[in-house]
């Protein structure tokens, strides 16, 4: 998968930008604020349809405009695709070789990519809620279709919520609800074991790579409170069964409260140094590496799988690993010889990174340049 070039109308403060991406590290440096994350989100959106950091579609918009809008002409299985992503009026719009888009599968046919920012590096330390959304975005990545999947479930779970506000239930009527959403909750309980049993060897293994560290590391996920269950062989049809009991069970409890207090989107991702909690325990330091171990080890995980490298785009990520873990990274960077496009205020923290074919791009209130000149801005 290769991405051939790029273009950008409207979006957040980039008002028109096209390029044509270096086969391998493209670069854009420049000041705080002027729209380099911007347009890596741009990109994000393109390859994944959701927002990388975004609470709201509408802020995606440049302010004083109606619709933003992405395209991108991809080399997909050695065969050209123009895959496009409309956001206007709170609702985005998907096309393939300019047709809507007839499906989500249709849509992500054989993209991917995965995103690395500052924040990411902060997620051993956060809440559950932050690495939930963590590790559905590397499950994602891992398995398309988990999008609609985690949907399903989050609207079954939506629905059983609003039942439980509006007032005591007839056990029955709720019956229906809880299976519903032990149906969608085993569905994502099976997508994210998988993905951990690929990635957590892998991410160990690279962990203990970066080194500095004696303890071994260990990345788990382990749902709570489905009773006897073993959840690390246990087929869907069964954990269905346990979460549905597991519903019933707290029934009269979720309805005082209000909310469902079981299933996947109240379970958390278990990072560990040598046994002890990394949350409670790591240092600054090895919370990062922990973290750059996940983020190649998904990397290798989907090159595996694939068959193919996914588009990387790191954001800001050198300024916020000490020299020697950021000197790993770039290594890892030009050697896997991945198509990578990174941000930086400082150009030479990345230059590791970056070979005689790197695209370097200038960023400025919304402007991309490239080596000085205005690129090329043909109309969108
Ligand atoms: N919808 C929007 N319309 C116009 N401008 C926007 C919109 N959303 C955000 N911006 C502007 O985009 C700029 C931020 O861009 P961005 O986050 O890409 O900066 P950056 O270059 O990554 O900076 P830093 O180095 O600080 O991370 C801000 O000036 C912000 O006001
Ligand atoms: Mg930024």
């Amino acid at each position: 998968m290769r991405l051939l070039s790029l273009q950008v109308r409207d979006f957040r403060n980039l008002s028109q930008v096209s390029l044509a991406p270096s086969e391998h590290a493209t670069i854009a440096v420049g000041q705080n604020g002027q729209g380099k994350t911007n347009l890596l989100e741009a990109l994000y959106l393109l390859a994944t349809l959701k927002p990388l950091r975004a609470g709201r579609l509408s802020e995606l918009v440049r302010w004083g405009t109606q619709s933003a809008r992405v395209v991108g002409r991809f080399l997909l299985k050695g065969a050209e695709r123009e895959i496009a992503v409309e956001v206007g009026g709170g609702v985005r719009q998907a096309f393939v070789d300019g047709k809507k888009a007839a499906s989500l599968e249709d849509y992500f046919g054989g993209v991917s990519v995965v995103a690395f920012t500052p924040d990411d590096l902060e997620v051993v330390k956060g809440g559950p809620d932050a690495r939930r959304t963590f590790l559905d975005r590397a499950v994602f990545n891992r398995f398309p279709a988990y999008l609609k999947e985690s949907r399903e479930y989050g609207r079954a779970l939506k629905n059983r919520n609003r039942l439980l506000r509006a007032g005591p239930v007839e056990p029955a009527y709720l019956e229906a609800y809880d299976e519903t959403l032990a149906r969608a909750g085993a569905r994502v309980y099976v997508r994210r074991r998988a993905l951990m049993a690929e990635l957590g060897p892998r991410a160990r293994a690279t962990f203990e790579a970066i080194g500095r560290t004696p303890e071994p590391a260990a990345y788990g996920y382990h749902p709570a409170h489905l009773g006897e269950v073993d959840f690390a062989t246990a087929d869907e049809a069964t954990l269905a069964g346990a979460l549905r009991e597991a519903l019933a069970t707290r029934t009269r409890r979720d309805g005082e409260r209000g909310f469902t207090s079981v299933g996947p989107h109240v379970d958390d991702v278990t990072v560990t140094l040598g046994k002890r909690s990394a949350r409670a325990y790591a240092s600054q330091g090895q919370q990062r590496a922990l973290v750059l171990g996940w983020k190649i080890a998904e990397i290798e995980n989907l090159e595996a799988a694939l068959g193919f490298l996914p588009l990387l785009l790191l954001d800001d990520v050198s300024s916020e690993l000490d020299p020697e873990r950021n000197a790993y990274l770039m290594n890892y960077l030009s050697a896997s010889g991945a198509q990578v496009f990174l941000t930086t205020t400082d150009g030479s923290l990345v230059r590791g990174a970056a070979a005689e074919d790197s695209l370097w791009l200038g960023v400025r209130a919304g402007e991309v340049t490239s080596a000085g000149a205005v690129l090329e801005s043909s109309s969108v």
